[in-house]
């Protein structure tokens, strides 16, 4: 029987698996996940997950465990990791890859956190589920706790998400609360009401959620053949490139990789507590009160994982920078018209920050670099549209069309 257990990461106390919890009871910091790495068998492992497609349950000895029941699992993960040669080209970069995530199921990475979160839920017995969100989020648990047949409440900042990720949580059938104030206010809420109404929160602070993120840093060193040099990936909330460091290290803890990457965060300049942080070289964030930017999923002023973050991109030696809007649209049109990828505006702002990196030198133009695009261009047509020329009206014949061709 494998010892898993959660962790605080503050003060280290243990607590069973099965004891629903988001934060210390003691010092009140989160609680991760942890994979008793010595236990277990490098190269049994190495031999079971090149036996299955890549994805999420690859890696399945390394996520948590569950009671017999198979996983609830629409083949999250497995995403491409695409050669960028023109942008690569352009910037004198030997080896740029985009990490593509919004290829997944819902179109975000959120899935791959959601099919750990929601078999969890189910293990769990929960009756029903329920998360704030940006939007993506909201979309994916709408999606998984459908299929687990588990009721589902989503709470999004009024008027301040993409149309296409609230359209996803409607059709699936979550019931939306719109609430009056940002994502942060939303969060506040499911965290103090959670309890009372038995609402098992997925947010990415739960400790299970990250368990399932972590795999694209996986599937990363398994694509790529070994772990690359720098990893450039959004940041929001801040779960997800802290995701990426536990998986980075576990592969190397194991000997699966022999390094892990610098990881780089990267914020949007009118929500980015943390990398004001990282500025002022402090080991605690400001919160932002009021914040602003056209990357939506990402407009978040007190991200709950800070501490996750702050650790694991300093631990990782990297860095956490912000980008403007404008460099975030520029790069969503230039990865859209160049590599044939349609992102949306928090997943271009990892080639945003990149672009930036190379410029003081902080990323070399040898290294091999990765950066994560973490959701589909779909989710936000609106968006899209606003920063596009708007499409030629032209009568049904050819001279009318010749004179607009110009
Ligand atoms: N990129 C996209 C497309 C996102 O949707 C999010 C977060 C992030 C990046 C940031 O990831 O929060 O782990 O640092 N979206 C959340 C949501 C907040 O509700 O969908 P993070």
């Amino acid at each position: 029987m494998r010892s898993d257990a959660l962790r605080c990461i503050g003060c280290r106390r243990e607590f069973p698996e099965d004891e629903i919890l988001y934060a210390c009871p003691s010092c009140g910091n989160l609680l991760e996940f942890i994979v008793p790495i010595s236990d277990l068998d490098a190269d049994k492992l190495r031999a079971s997950f090149d036996s299955r497609p890549l994805g999420v349950w690859r890696y399945k000895e390394l996520l948590p465990g569950f009671k017999g029941k198979s996983p609830i699992s629409i083949d999250e993960g497995g995403t491409p990791l695409h050669r960028c040669v023109k942008l690569g080209n352009e910037l004198g970069l030997r080896s740029l890859y985009i990490k593509f995530d919004g290829m997944n199921p819902t179109g975000s990475f959120k899935d791959r956190g959601m099919t750990v979160g929601i078999t969890k839920a189910r293990d769990l017995k929960v009756k029903a589920v329920v998360c704030a969100s940006t939007g993506n989020t909201s979309a994916s648990l709408a999606a998984y706790a459908g299929i687990a047949g588990i009721k589902c409440i989503v709470m999004i900042p009024s008027g301040a998400i993409a149309l296409g990720k609230l359209s996803q949580a409607m059709m699936h059938g979550a019931t939306v609360f719109e609430v009056k104030g940002n994502f942060d206010d939303a969060l506040e809420l499911v965290m103090s009401s959670s309890r009372e109404l038995g609402l098992y929160v997925l947010n990415s602070v739960n400790p299970f959620r990250p368990e399932g993120q972590k795999t694209a840093a996986y599937e990363i060193v398994d694509q790529l053949g070994e772990a690359p040099d720098s990893l450039i990936i959004p940041v929001g909330n801040g779960g997800n490139n802290a995701a990426y460091w536990k998986g980075f290290s576990e592969f190397k803890e194991l000997g699966l990789a022999k390094k892990a990457p610098r990881i780089y965060g990267i914020q949007a300049e009118g929500a980015a507590p943390v990398a004001e942080a990282f500025r002022r070289g402090a080991d605690k964030i400001r919160p932002v009160k009021k914040p602003e930017t056209i990357a939506t999923a990402i407009r978040i002023g007190n991200p709950a994982n800070w501490l996750k973050t702050i650790r694991a991109i300093r631990g990782s030696g990297g860095d956490c920078i912000s980008v403007t809007d404008d460099e975030i649209v520029a790069s969503q049109k230039a990865i859209a018209k160049n590599e044939g990828l349609f992102v949306e505006p928090a997943a271009a702002a990892s080639f945003a920050g990149l672009i930036r990196l190379v410029e003081s030198g902080d990323v070399g133009k040898d290294e091999r670099i990765v950066c994560v695009a973490t959701g589909h261009g779909l989710k936000d047509p609106d968006g899209a549209i606003r920063v596009s020329s708007k499409p030629i009206k032209i009568d049904a014949s050819i001279k009318s069309l010749r004179a607009k061709m110009g």
